[in-house]
């Protein structure tokens, strides 16, 4: 659905995994950027993850599953171009150079207000949500059932064999809040790591993660992997980002 043209080398580990190792690796295009390969051993065998208790997991947590994707799915599929829309996430952000987006909620840039993007708190609908109802209305119904204030959301596709590059999201704005991953498409499970810990997330599935800790994902699948990942601001967090943006505020007045 949302592979995209990319030139690939042969993944690094291929002499290792043998000759049924097909996945492609993306070679970094940027200086400074260092070819990562897989931190886990043969590509996250799905055993390592059967293995972990998911109860006693501290950075990844489920919240909901078994919730019917096709209507999301289809939402999707029935916008022409969407992938297409908006590629300013993989152009920009070096770690996500491997996966598509289509943005649902984004930084208000009127409240900028002297900031760092990262450290911005104020979001608002993008013009192309209007397109994703159902998309919207999930996330609005889990904030509204968590007490908590949406914030920053998009739906991304990683292509199977691609990567997002081990990372940690920086920043006041993400201090504040919790990241989501609701799984609408993911034929072999979506391999995630943040700190120590990996989990391999179904389709239907919605997911809390740590993403204070190092994280990375990578599709193993041969298929595209389609989440809407979205962050909200807990009830008990709304007084301290709305005092975070008065300072700005009012750090900008004085140096007006
Ligand atoms: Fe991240």
């Amino acid at each position: 659905m949302c592979n995209s043209p990319r030139q690939n080398d042969t993944c690094p580990l291929a002499a290792v995994c043998g000759a049924a190792c097909r996945r492609l690796f993306q070679a970094p295009d940027r200086p400074g950027l260092v070819v990562t390969p897989p931190s886990f051993s043969k590509h996250a065998p799905r055993w390592s993850v059967h293995n972990t208790k998911e109860n006693d997991m501290k950075y990844f947590k489920r919240i909901r599953s078994d919730v019917d994707v096709k209507p999301f799915l289809n939402e999707i599929a029935s916008v022409d171009d969407a992938w297409a829309q908006a590629t300013g996430r993989q152009d920009k952000i070096a770690v996500q150079r491997e996966a598509l987006a289509i943005p649902l909620r984004g930084l208000r840039k009127s409240m900028i207000l002297g900031r760092k993007r990262r450290d911005v708190h104020e979001s608002r609908w993008t013009s192309g949500s209007i397109n994703f109802p159902l998309a919207r209305g999930f996330i609005e119904d889990v904030a509204n059932e968590l007490d908590a204030d949406m914030s920053r959301a998009k739906i991304v596709c990683l292509p199977g064999g691609r990567r997002v590059y081990p990372h940690i999201d920086r920043g006041e704005y993400y201090r504040f809040r919790g990241r989501y991953h609701f799984v609408l498409k993911s034929s072999a499970g979506s391999w995630m790591k943040a700190g120590d810990e990996e989990i391999r997330m179904k389709e239907g599935e919605l997911w809390w993660f740590d993403n204070d800790q190092m994280h990375e994902a990578f599709n193993d699948g041969d298929e595209d992997r389609i989440h809407i990942i979205f962050d909200l601001l807990p009830g008990d967090m709304r007084a301290k980002a709305a005092a975070a943006t008065e300072k700005a505020r009012a750090k900008l007045a004085e140096a007006a």
